[in-house]
């Protein structure tokens, strides 16, 4: 069955760079300490880009370095036209943009237009004004409902558990789906949209390649904003029609600049067909499909959103953006079993993702296979575990490990203040310098599958087809001639007669079992066909 039958609105040769892109997501606090602060900063991505390049991705996506007073690391923003000094400056962005492009690697941005920091100069002028006042109207101030407006205007909670709402010194109240220093914007006002529509023109002035757009589907508020009932399909707070409006808008600005400037949503919202809304042809280039990321691990399931996925885009003319690992949710080989079990899926996983047609983006350390961290509680900063207790979200940032025996690992230069979330002392072999040395680890899986792609997908176009369904297998056939197979079951398979052994390209893990023509459990291979 092709899932993807037709879809070629663009040939190969004038399809964007987006389409098929690996994109590689830079969590910059994390990443490089270029000066010994312990917190990762825009001369330390600098100085690492070419490891990126050697990766074999093609664009780099860099979180929130706007100046923030870091009560959501970064996404609570007092300036989104300028850079954090504690991460650099925009001399030192303008630096790493030349460098990455000298390279030939796109840059992204995030843009973070639901809300600002309560810190913001926005905000600050609406504490200071009356209720009802102008400076007011660019956020959602309410009056509070019962005896004296004690109770919160609605129901809502924020995302980061608790109300949605926060009372301030006069008795109003304002509107925050997240932190409370992270107020929402109300985006009918034209001073929001205006600021926004400069703050994009700002960067793609400076050079950008394309923005990641911050909780995308939240913007808009439903008219009057009203209680949630419970049970109801639709939330008031999310994913409303008008949010569309604003990505017409957004997509006019974009295209008016040469090179195939592109924006991607982060909007959590579904089915996939609520997701495909953001990427009809006169809106955005790409939302995340996260559809995956949030499947258990089973080859039925993998099955079923691969299937949903295209069913969604093909109509809208778009491709699908391919995710399994973000800053947002638990590392991947941990969410899929940690021991030896949850790096062989993970690596089975992203083989599978990365044949498929559309785009991939890698979330920084997924290419070492690092697992959640354990963060002490001391030690947290993200606002989900201060709030409202649960997993948090540090245990997935916290710094990546580039070389020797013991922390920071080569994340800061020697002498440094320790780095801003602690690292295990246990992570000595999983250094990027351990890993490129080792060529059974998952650096050099990770680069190998990526040179496989590179070599063997690109010219296949967007056509793709799923093999019989058979519990705990899987198979992608990417015509002409390129077939996956994943094994999700907990014993080895004979491998399905169009797989032939002869033809491996790549496997996640037993290679001789594969070419002996059986699949191992927890293993993906890609085959070419004869002839
Ligand atoms: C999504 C970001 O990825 C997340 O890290 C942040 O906390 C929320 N949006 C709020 O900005």
């Amino acid at each position: 069955m092709s899932v993807a039958p037709e879809r070629g609105q663009l040939s190969e040769a004038s399809a964007p760079w987006w389409r098929d892109a690996v994109c590689y997501e830079v969590y910059v606090r994390s990443f490089a300490d270029s000066d010994g602060d312990g917190v990762g900063d825009l001369p330390g991505v600098t100085s690492r880009l070419p490891y990126l390049h050697d990766l074999g991705v093609d664009a780099v996506w860099l979180t929130p370095f706007y100046p923030s007073p870091l009560r959501d690391a970064g996404y609570d923003v007092t300036d989104h036209r300028d850079v954090d000094r504690r991460l650099g400056t925009l001399a030192d962005f303008d630096g790493l943009l030349a460098a990455a492009h000298r390279l030939g690697l796109r840059v992204i941005v995030d843009v973070v237009p639901n809300h600002t920091s309560s810190e913001h100069p926005w905000f600050q002028a609406a504490l200071a004004d009356r209720a009802g006042g102008p400076a007011r109207a660019r956020y959602h101030f309410r009056d509070g409902r019962g005896r004296g407006g004690a109770r919160p205007p609605n129901n809502w909670q924020s995302r980061f558990g608790g109300p949605a709402w926060t009372r301030v010194g006069d008795g109003q109240w304002y509107l925050h789906l997240f932190d409370a220093a992270q107020p929402d914007l109300d985006w009918q006002h034209p001073d929001v949209r205006a600021d926004f529509e400069r703050t994009l023109r700002w960067w793609l002035d400076r050079g950008v390649d394309g923005f990641r757009i911050d909780v995308a589907h939240g913007l808009c508020k439903a008219a009057g904003l009203p209680d949630w009932r419970p049970g109801a399909a639709d939330h008031p707070a999310w994913d409303q029609p008008e949010v569309h409006e604003i990505y017409r808008d957004w997509h006019r600005t974009l295209g008016g600049y040469a090179g195939d400037r592109m924006a991607v949503a982060e909007a959590w919202v579904r089915p996939p067909a609520r997701m495909a809304r953001y990427l009809r042809p006169d809106e955005l280039q790409q939302a995340f499909n996260f559809a995956w990321l949030q499947a258990p691990w089973s080859a039925t399931a993998f099955r079923g959103v691969i299937e949903a996925t295209y069913d969604a885009v093909d109509p809208a003319g778009a491709s699908p953006t391919w995710v399994l690992s973000n800053h947002d949710v638990v590392r991947t080989v941990t969410r899929y079993g940690d021991g030896a079990v949850g790096p062989a899926r993970a690596r089975a996983a992203l083989l599978v993702m990365l044949m498929l047609p559309g785009s991939a983006y890698l979330y920084q350390g997924e290419e070492l296979g690092l697992p959640q961290a354990y963060v002490a509680p001391g030690a947290r900063r993200d606002p989900t575990w201060l709030r409202g207790g649960g997993v948090g979200r540090d245990g997935c940032r916290v710094p990546v490990p580039w070389a020797g025996g013991e922390p920071p690992y080569g994340f800061s230069p020697p002498g440094a203040a320790e780095p801003w979330l602690p690292q295990p002392p246990d992570w000595a072999r999983l250094t990027v310098a351990a890993e490129l040395g080792e060529p059974g680890s998952m650096l050099s899986f990770v680069r190998a599958a990526l040179a496989a792609r590179r070599e063997h997908c690109r010219r296949l176009g967007s056509r793709v087809a799923l093999g019989r369904s058979r519990p705990g297998l899987l198979v992608v056939d990417r015509a002409p001639g390129l077939t996956c197979v994943l094994n999700s079951g907990s014993r080895a398979r004979p491998l399905p007669r169009y797989a032939d052994p002869a033809g491996l390209l790549i496997c996640s893990s037993n290679a001789a079992a594969v070419a002996g023509g059986r699949i191992p459990p927890n293993t993906a291979a890609w085959f070419q066909a004869a002839g």
